[in-house]
Parts: C-alpha cells; sequence; structure tokens
C-alpha cells in the first residue's frame, strides 16, 4: 500500500485521500498512489462512489516541481487521469486550500467537483514558463467554456470557489472537504446520477467554434503583458486545441507544447526564480525554530508616497495601520490619495466596491508620533535625512510598545546609525518598500549589526502576509538593488558622453526585457532631485545639469530625456535634446562615436553583476538567489531571465570578467575592474549557482 495515498471504506463510498507535505505535490508517489487506491476502490464491490481529497493544508498544488528536468518516472499523470475518468463508479474530487497545475488537472478528470469556500482553484503553469501538460487546456474549456479557460491558463490567476461555482466548475460549495465529499457521493449514489466526463462534453465549446472571435478576442486581452514570453502563446494555442480538434488529438498537441516549454531556457529561468523566492524566506544565521513577534497592529510614520502605499498593503492584507504624521493638513492629503487609490481600483473592477471603505476603516490617521503605542510594528517613512531619522527614532524610545519592531522604510542611510539612536537597537531594522509601495512585491528586509533573530523573522514574516517578496541584505548604501542599479545609472551617463543617445541606451534595455530604461526612470523620477543633490555637493553632470538648467525636470515638466505630450507618459525622443547633447559634447571637447548596440547591453547589465559579486563577497546578500529576487520583484528584471545572477551564469563569468575589464581599459574607468570572487570564480570556471550549492553542502 502507498506511504502518501490512502484508500478508506466508509460503507459504500470510498475515501482516497492524499497526504504527502507540505503541498501534496504530484511525485511519482503520489501519482502511483492515486492509481493504486483509485484502482482498488474500483475493484471493490462494496464501494459505489469515490471520494478524492488531501490531508494537510491544501488539495493537489501541481506537478512536484522538483521533478521536472529529470527522466520521467512512471506513472505518468495523463495515464493516472485515464483511470479515474474512465472509472465506472463516480469520483468525486473534494478541494481545500489551492487546486492548482496538476492538482485541478486531476480535479478535471473526476467527475464531479466540490470545494470548501476559502478554495482557489487555477492553472499557473505559464507562470513558470509552462502550460498545463495533463488536459488542463483541454478540459478546463470543456467545464468553464474557452474566454475563462483562456483567462485562467493564459493568465495564470487561480479563481475562488464562489466564481468556480458559478461557471460550473465545482458542483457545491461544502462545509469541509472530507465529509462535504462524502455527503455528495451519496447523494450522487441515491440520484444515480449520470457520470460527467468532460472530455465527452463539447457543450460549453459550441459558441467559439461557431464564432472563433470569442477566444481570439480572449487571447488577445490576456496576453497584452506577455511581451518576451513564449509560454502564455504556447498556452493559448493549447487552449485552440481544445475547441479546432478532437479530445485525443488535443490532449496530444498539449503534450508536445508542454514537453518542449519544459526544455526551454525561459522555463528553467522561471522555475529558478520560483524556489529563489522560497529560498529567500529562509534567513542566514537565525537559529532554526525563531519565532516571529505578533504583530496586530502596525503604525507608520509619514503619510507621504512611500508611507501611504506602505498603509494601503497593510490594509489590503486587513491589518489595522495607524498612519502618523506631523500635521492634519499632511494627514488628510495622505489619507485622500490611498481613498482615490482605492476608489480608483474599484471603479475599474479591481477590488469589490464596498472594499475602499472597508480598508480606509482600517486605517486610524493620527498626529504626532506620540499615538504609536498600540503597534507591534512601526515602519518609519519620513524625510530622507539622518538626522530627521535620529530624532524620530530617538522617540520611538519613549513612545513604542516594548518589543515592537522598529523599521526604517530609507532607501540610502544606514540602519547602524539609525540604531544607535535608541536604547534598542536589537528591535531595529530596515524594511525598504519600492514605490509605489502598494504595488512593487519586493521589500529589503535589512538586517542591522544588533538586529535580533526574531525581529528579523518577524519583519520577514509580515512582509510575506501583506504579500510582498523579502529579501534579507546587510547594510550598505543602496543596499542591494539600488547599490547595484547606481552602476548602471553611472555607465548610462557616460556612454551618452562618448555618443550614445537616451533612446537608444533605453532601446537595449527595454528590449533586453526590463520594463524601462534608465532615462525614462529618470524621467519618472525627477531629474531635479539628483541635479539639487549634485549642486549641494559640489559635483557635475554636464549633461543632467544642462537638461535641469533649460527647465527639463522630467514627467512632471512634460520635458526630461524626452518630451511627453499633455496627459501621456509616453517618452517621445526630442531632438532638442539631441541637440543639447552635441553642444555640451562640442564645449568640452569629447568626440563623438558608434556606440553598439552589444556595448550597451554589456555596460548597462554587466556593471551591475560587478557589484552584485562585490555584495556577496562582503555578505551583504547571503545567496545570489536573494538578488536575484530583488531584481525581479523590485525592478521588473524579466522572469524568463532568472535574474542578473542567474542570467550571468547562462552567459558565462569568464565572459563577463573579461569584458568589464576591456572596458574599464578602453574607457579608463577602475570602477570596472572585475571584482576579485568574479575573477576567481571566472578563472575556476565556475557559476555564481556554484557558491549556493556549496553553502548549501556546508
Ligand atoms: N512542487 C514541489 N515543491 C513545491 C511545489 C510544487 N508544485 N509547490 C510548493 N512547493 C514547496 C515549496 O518549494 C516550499 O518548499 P520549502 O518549504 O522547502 O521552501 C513548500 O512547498 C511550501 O511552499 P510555499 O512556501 O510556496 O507555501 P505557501 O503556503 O505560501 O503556498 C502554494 C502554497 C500556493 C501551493 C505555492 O507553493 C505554489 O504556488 N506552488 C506552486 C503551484 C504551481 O505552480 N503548480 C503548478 C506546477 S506545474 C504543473 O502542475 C504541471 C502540470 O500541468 C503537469
Ligand atoms: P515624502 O516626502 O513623500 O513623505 C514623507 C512624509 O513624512 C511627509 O508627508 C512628511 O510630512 C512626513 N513626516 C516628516 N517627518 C515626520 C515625522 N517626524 N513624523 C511623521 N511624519 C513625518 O517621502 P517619501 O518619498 O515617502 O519617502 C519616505 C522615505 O521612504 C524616505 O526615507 C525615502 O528615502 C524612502 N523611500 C522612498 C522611495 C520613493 O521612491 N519615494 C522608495 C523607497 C524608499
Amino acid at each position: 500500500m502507498s506511504e502518501v495515498v490512502k484508500l478508506e471504506r466508509h460503507d459504500e463510498v470510498g475515501i482516497v485521500t492524499v497526504n504527502s507535505p507540505p503541498v501534496n505535490a504530484l511525485s511519482a508517489a503520489v501519482r502511483g498512489g492515486i492509481l493504486e487506491c483509485i484502482k482498488a476502490a474500483i475493484a471493490d464491490p462494496a464501494i459505489k462512489g469515490i471520494v478524492l481529497t488531501c490531508a494537510g493544508r491544501t488539495f493537489i498544488a501541481g506537478a512536484d516541481i522538483t521533478e521536472f528536468g529529470k527522466p520521467p518516472k512512471p506513472p505518468a499523470l495523463n495515464d493516472v487521469l485515464s483511470e479515474i475518468e474512465n472509472s465506472p463508479k463516480p469520483v468525486v474530487a473534494a478541494i481545500h486550500g489551492t487546486a492548482l497545475g496538476g492538482g485541478l488537472e486531476v480535479a478535471l478528470a473526476c467527475h464531479f467537483r466540490v470545494a470548501v469556500k476559502e478554495a482557489k482553484l487555477g492553472l499557473p503553469e505559464v507562470k513558470l514558463g509552462l502550460l498545463p501538460g495533463a488536459g488542463g487546456t483541454q478540459r478546463l474549456p470543456r467545464a468553464v467554456g474557452p474566454e475563462l479557460a483562456v483567462k485562467m491558463i493564459v493568465g495564470g490567476d487561480p479563481i475562488g470557489a464562489a466564481e468556480a461555482l458559478k461557471n460550473g466548475l465545482i458542483e457545491e460549495i461544502v462545509e469541509g472537504p472530507a465529509s462535504g465529499g462524502e455527503a455528495f457521493v451519496r447523494k450522487l449514489i441515491a440520484e444515480k446520477r449520470p457520470l460527467r466526463r468532460l472530455r465527452d462534453d463539447d457543450s460549453k465549446l459550441a459558441a467559439a467554434k461557431a464564432d472563433r472571435s470569442i477566444f481570439t478576442n480572449a487571447v488577445a486581452a490576456m496576453t497584452k503583458k506577455s511581451r518576451g514570453l513564449e509560454a502564455p502563446f504556447a498556452a493559448a494555442d493549447a487552449v485552440g486545441y481544445a475547441i479546432d480538434l478532437p479530445f485525443d488529438e488535443g490532449l496530444k498537441k498539449e503534450r508536445e507544447g508542454f514537453l518542449k516549454l519544459v526544455a526551454s531556457d525561459q522555463s528553467k529561468a522561471q522555475r529558478y526564480a520560483f524556489f529563489a523566492e522560497r529560498e529567500a524566506n529562509k534567513i542566514a544565521g537565525v537559529p532554526d525554530g525563531t519565532k516571529p513577534r505578533p504583530v496586530n497592529r502596525v503604525a507608520i510614520l509619514g503619510a507621504g508616497t512611500m508611507g501611504g502605499g506602505i498603509a494601503m498593503s497593510f490594509a489590503n492584507a486587513g491589518i489595522p495601520v495607524t498612519l502618523i504624521e506631523t500635521g492634519e493638513e499632511q494627514l488628510k492629503r495622505g489619507m485622500g490619495v490611498m481613498q482615490k487609490n482605492w476608489e480608483a481600483t474599484a471603479a475599474r473592477g479591481g477590488i469589490p466596491a464596498d472594499a475602499p471603505a472597508k480598508r480606509m476603516a482600517l486605517i486610524d490617521g493620527k498626529v504626532g508620533i506620540e499615538n504609536v503605542g498600540d503597534a507591534d510594528l512601526v515602519i518609519e517613512a519620513v524625510f530622507e535625512t539622518m538626522a530627521v531619522k535620529k530624532e524620530v527614532f530617538g522617540k520611538l524610545d519613549q513612545y513604542a510598545k516594548p518589543g515592537a519592531v522598529l523599521a526604517s522604510n530609507t532607501s540610502y542611510l544606514n540602519i547602524d546609525e539609525i540604531a544607535k539612536s535608541t536604547k534598542r537597537p536589537q528591535d531595529v531594522l530596515g524594511m525598504h518598500f519600492f514605490s509605489p509601495a502598494n504595488v512593487m512585491k519586493l521589500c529589503e528586509i535589512v538586517r542591522a549589526d544588533k538586529t535580533a533573530p526574531d525581529a528579523l523573522v518577524t519583519a520577514v514574516t509580515i512582509a510575506r502576509k501583506i504579500a510582498k517578496v523579502p529579501a534579507v541584505v546587510g547594510v550598505c548604501d543602496g543596499f542591494v538593488g539600488n547599490r547595484m542599479l547606481a552602476q548602471r545609472g553611472k555607465q548610462a551617463e557616460k556612454l551618452l558622453f562618448e555618443g550614445a543617445l537616451p533612446q537608444q541606451v533605453d532601446a537595449v534595455v527595454t528590449k533586453f526585457g526590463m520594463p524601462m530604461g534608465p532615462f525614462a526612470m529618470g524621467d519618472l523620477a525627477g531629474l531635479d532631485i539628483g541635479w539639487r543633490s549634485r549642486k549641494d555637493r559640489g559635483i557635475k553632470s554636464e549633461i543632467a545639469d544642462a537638461l535641469c538648467e533649460a527647465g527639463r525636470f522630467g514627467q512632471k515638466t512634460g520635458k526630461g530625456y524626452y518630451k511627453y505630450e499633455a496627459g501621456s507618459r509616453a517618452p517621445l525622443p526630442d531632438p532638442e535634446v539631441e541637440k543639447l547633447i552635441d553642444e555640451t559634447l562640442l564645449r568640452l571637447g569629447r568626440k563623438k562615436r558608434v556606440v553598439s548596440d552589444e556595448e550597451i547591453l554589456e555596460r548597462m547589465m554587466y556593471p551591475m553583476i560587478n557589484e552584485g559579486a562585490k555584495i556577496l563577497e562582503e555578505g551583504i546578500a547571503a545567496r545570489p538567489s536573494d538578488i536575484d529576487v530583488v531584481w525581479l520583484y523590485g525592478y521588473g528584471w524579466p522572469i524568463y531571465r532568472g535574474g542578473p545572477m542567474y542570467w550571468a551564469d547562462t552567459v558565462g563569468l569568464k565572459h563577463i570578467a573579461d569584458r568589464l575589464a576591456f572596458y574599464a581599459k578602453e574607457t579608463n574607468d577602475p570602477s570596472l575592474e572585475p571584482a576579485p570572487l568574479l575573477k576567481r570564480l571566472a578563472a575556476e570556471g565556475k557559476t555564481f549557482a556554484s557558491l549556493a550549492a556549496a553553502s548549501k553542502a556546508a
């Protein structure tokens, strides 16, 4: 008998239970166990109907991703599903938690499905660079129609039980999965209800067979944001086979598409990213079993750009917030921005109509830092000056609850220094959110010298609770993300002095897959901030300075490195900028040369990787994959390229080190000299990934 799947009989009902923690993924053992138990239940004459359910926190969450890329082990999932679908006795999937990927495909092969009301059902394979490979693209359109199927398969987001019920994906919402499933089977047996095999039911495909635009319009809507990705398009094709081909042929074509994607570089990178994100939850050097401190209320200091967005993230997760400002006016403005933001989302149908009011009710606006007393976590998002931060943290000593975690959202300032202004440095750390904070998923958790392990675990845990992706980093200027970005920025600026244009540089970067190039990003953030800071520090950057002197501050003034038409954020190349650059170069006696796209790409990416190597060497990031997580979730690094460190491994570290050394010499720039770690790995023919493997083994 299987270790991970068992069959019990409750008089005429056979209960097949999968129990393979943590998420009941379909490993070879689980596939084999299901097959064995279903066969046994079919063979048992006392059993008249079968429930397939799961123990633990969730229904089957999909194929076992760790098996991809290894030689396949029998039984094949499709064979297990045929056995279920062909059963002469009704098989009912009883779902709780998440029925995802192969898990939902198992459920779709059952004759009926029931679920608890919190359950989520989805085919997220595209997010791993795959398409559903066990009939999902053929059975789901037959269950819910091609429109919703395209939405779920090409988009990859799950739906809730209520929507599943409305669209015929499940039959009933039940109280408990096993008991509800059992009651449902008894009803089927009593009613002698005919079995519903989705493979034989084309009724929901009829409309799209008659009018293919139903399908193509759904695909067009769902692939709008799929630039550069292979899987969403292949997944859409596979749904098309359900409409165009008989079931078995469609299944075969789906399988071909799946096998092609499993072997693709994109899917490998996306699977790597999946595990990198989970690896980042494991904090190096924290004793096993360290428990987070409870967080029932959060106080946020500052209701500006960041404080407001952070407050929204907590309220979105149902966590009450005290939002604190220095005056009524600032508070009112901050609260107004949040309300408007939520109302706009509700108007687009992104959240229910009553959500804005409900979420606003979770935010208690207050004037004065003395109001932090109830909070278990305080996040400071006030002005970016050390003196102000120190004053604020000094006061927190007096007003914050003992044991409250005290976090700063500073982008660059030294958290050790900030911690010194309190008597409780063990409670101080950084929680560096990214703008817009209610949207961007990354949260760099900055571990200072004295940060207590349980404070760190608290920050990581709460970040996940509000649907952020945490990455633990150490103290340095700009932490991981902005520190690497600064190297790219420096080269971008230099390239203008050598003859490249902003639009040329940006085009190379966006073609690579980043959402924006450095100059469009500068225009978005505002060029005046850097200009002022340069003036304060007596630093010059002739082209950027000339732009600002001409009143070109970026999007907010309608022109910067680009020009913008009224009401539009689309950057348009501006001949005036070209002229201004030419004049500046002439004035400085610089000669222009033709800069190739290849050089631009190398000089945008390799210096960042070089900085990443330094970050690893200094222990600012514990693993190369943590750096990748920062870039994937904080800067829109294309997921199909895994992250900068992963990508560097695919390019080859020797090549990167050689090119950096070349540019260091060619452009007389010692900052481009390859970092010692990069040089060593290159010389040894190793990858960044080898470091992670080595540290795991140690
Ligand atoms: N295979 C192998 N391991 C998996 C897994 C899977 N499908 N899903 C999750 N895990 C592991 C995680 O790596 C993690 O391991 P760790 O504790 O050692 O780090 C552990 O399970 C718990 O995962 P999470 O930390 O993500 O737990 P959550 O409770 O936050 O989330 C979840 C649970 C929603 C199920 C989430 O893990 C998830 O989204 N999993 C992936 C689902 C998925 O993509 N399924 C499709 C797979 S492809 C497929 O099915 C192909 C088929 O069509 C043939
Ligand atoms: P902001 O200027 O929009 O907001 C700061 C707010 O803090 C203002 O509303 C101000 O009234 C308030 N404030 C000042 N002193 C206060 C005090 N003692 N108590 C309570 N409120 C006080 O600034 P922004 O952009 O929100 O930045 C805040 C922090 O977040 C800074 O440290 C910044 O470096 C960091 N950050 C900013 C990012 C961005 O893109 N804007 C990104 C990530 C971090």
